[in-house]
Formats: structure tokens, sequence, C-alpha cells
């Protein structure tokens, strides 16, 4: 039988969620992943130092063992240097929503004047924190990407040494930018590997393919492939698995979000053995991310073997991705 071995997988976009929601998720992902970067938009959002400390030790306690690294976050404000020195060695990375433009972002940044960040982002330039940046506008949904890629080089070039990561990329228009500009990264999910917006809203309203960014045209996803599929060397794997409960999705008023975590490496084998590009997916999946954030994760050694998987139906309250379908790939072990 076929088989894959990916080494230390990481996923650099990940919401958790807190209580019960995060006993069910965090250990699916702490399965098959040496670690991951945790996104911070809890309610209230992850914004001070001892928020910090204690989220990763509600995180730590929800996994059932040690080889898995939570690499926290704090959510973006014009934070001063001193604090930003008190924190720095407790976070990876520092998460800018605009106010208001998904999940639990309202007290996101509402305005922004490069002059009004300036100070945050020289401090966080000279202590390295990266800032890893939801990058939509308040525009016509579809444009929403596009239109924030002005705010991306106006950041690339008034702060050269700070690194910006364009998180969840979903157009054209941002794999074009990742090449201008030496301090700009992406992360790609493995959702907007597969869906347009045909697959969100083009037959039945899709719910559980339902998020932000939502799903583009084709000419983006094929541009998406084009950078993941050669493991470009700024573009690391982010789920922005993001779970809900089935009420929340599957209601009028449907939570932005797809729950991906326990089926993204099967998925992502799929996707590239279709394209017979297997030798690139560990650096996609890790090595990547290991240069561009320096870090180093767990050993953890996931073996993938080329049989059919069914998606199961639900994970607790969750209803995941392509619930009920089959992928190509199943995860045989996990060392
Ligand atoms: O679809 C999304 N869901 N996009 C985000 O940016 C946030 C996420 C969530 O937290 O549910
Ligand atoms: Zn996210």
């Amino acid at each position: 039988m076929k088989t894959h071995t990916l080494l230390m997988p990481l996923d650099m976009h990940l919401h958790l969620r807190d209580g019960v929601m995060l006993e069910t998720v965090a250990p699916l992902t702490a399965y098959s992943f040496s670690g991951a970067i945790i996104m911070p938009n809890l309610v209230p959002p992850v914004d001070t130092l001892e928020a910090v400390k204690s989220y990763k030790q509600r995180v730590m306690a929800a996994v059932p063992n040690d080889y898995f690294e939570p690499y926290m976050t704090l959510f973006y404000k014009n934070y001063d240097k001193a604090f930003l020195e008190s924190v720095v060695d407790e976070i990876t990375s520092i998460k800018l929503y605009p106010a208001g433009i998904t999940t639990n972002s309202e007290g996101g940044v509402s305005s922004f004047d490069i002059e009004e960040m300036r100070p945050t982002l020289e401090a966080m330039s000279e202590l390295n924190i990266p800032l890893s940046v939801h990058g939509e506008t308040d525009g016509f949904v579809m444009d929403r990407e596009a239109e924030f890629m002005s705010i991306y080089e106006l950041l690339a070039k008034n702060f050269p040494n700070l690194k910006i990561i364009m998180e969840h990329i979903t157009t054209k228009a941002a794999v074009d930018m990742l090449d201008k500009y030496d301090n700009l990264y992406a992360t790609i999910t493995v959702h907007h590997l597969l869906l347009t917006l045909d697959d969100v809203i083009g037959g039945m309203m899709m719910p559980h393919h339902f998020c932000k960014p939502i799903a583009k045209r084709p000419e983006d996803l094929d541009a998406l492939l084009s950078i993941a599929l050669e493991a470009h060397p700024k573009v690391m794997f982010g789920s922005d698995s993001a779970p809900h409960p089935q009420h929340k999705k599957e209601t009028s008023g449907c939570a932005a979000g797809v729950f991906t975590a326990p089926i993204a490496l099967q998925l992502l084998c799929e996707i590239f053995e279709q394209y017979d590009k297997l030798d690139n997916l560990q650096a996609f999946v890790s090595d990547n991310a290991q240069s561009i954030y320096g870090i180093c994760p767990e050993f953890k050694e996931v073996t993938l073997e080329k049989r059919t998987f069914v998606v199961p139906q639900n994970y607790g309250s969750v209803v995941p991705m392509y619930a009920g379908q089959a992928i190509a790939w199943a995860i045989e072990s996990v060392d």
C-alpha cells in the first residue's frame, strides 16, 4: 500500500476556542501536528500577558500528551514597547484583525493610520515579533482581500524589518504580492486549495464551506495551488480550522469558519498526490514554517496511507468539512 510520511507537521493558523470546545478540538490537532499557532480571538480577546499564559495552560491541559507545542499569539492593539518586552517570550506572533471583519474581531483595528501604529510596529520589528494579518477591508465581499493589498504594501514598505504574514490568502492578487516585498509571507488553508465560491453558494448553500475570507474564483484557486504545490518558501500551511457548534452553522445567520483540523493532512496528501507533488508537501506543512518563524517543533512522524477514510459526521458538536465523504488518504500511524 502506498504511504507518505511527514515529519513535524505544523498548523500555522488555528482556532481552538475555550472550554468544552477547546477540549473537543485541541486533542485532534495535537494528535497529528507537532505544533500550531493559536489564534487569540476569544471573548474577550487574548490581549494581556496573564491572558496569554492562562490560555496556554488551558490548551496544554486539553491535549493528552506533551508532544504538542501551542505557539501563542496576542490580539493586536497599539501596544507600547514596555508591554511588548514583557510578553515577547510568551508569544510567537501578534494577530491583527480589522475591527468587525470576522468572528470575535470587534476589538480589532479601526484605523490603518501608519503613524498611529508606528510605535507598536517598530517595537515589534526590534523585538522580532511577526505580525499576522487578517487582510480584508470592509468593501464588497469578493473584493475585500484584493482591496487590502495597498495596506499590505504600506506596512511592508514602512516596516521593512517586520515579518508580515498575509493569513489565509484566497486571491491571485495576494499571490502576486508575495514576491514584491522581502518581508511578506503567507499562509494558505486546505479548504482554499479545494473550494471556489461555486462550492459555497453555486448550488445548494453549503454552510460548512462558508468562511472569511470567502472562497473566490477558479483563477484564484489556480494561483493558490501554484505556490502551495511548489511549496514556495514564503508560504506555509495554516488550516484556519475554525470550529463552531452545528447549531451556529446550520441556521439563518451562519457563523464563518470551516472545521478541517482532523482531516487536513489527509486532504493535503490527496491534493499533492493528484498533482504529483507529494515530495513538496513536507516543506509546505513544516519546513517553510520552521525557517520563517525560526521554530524547532517537537519531533513527530506522521505516516499516511492511501486508503479510503470516510470523514466522521461530527466531532462532538462540530461538523467537519466533507462530513460523510470519502478522502483517498488516511492517517496510518503517529510516532
Ligand atoms: O471563517 C473564519 N472563521 N474566518 C476567520 O477569520 C475567523 C474564524 C473564526 O474564528 O471563526
Ligand atoms: Zn482564522
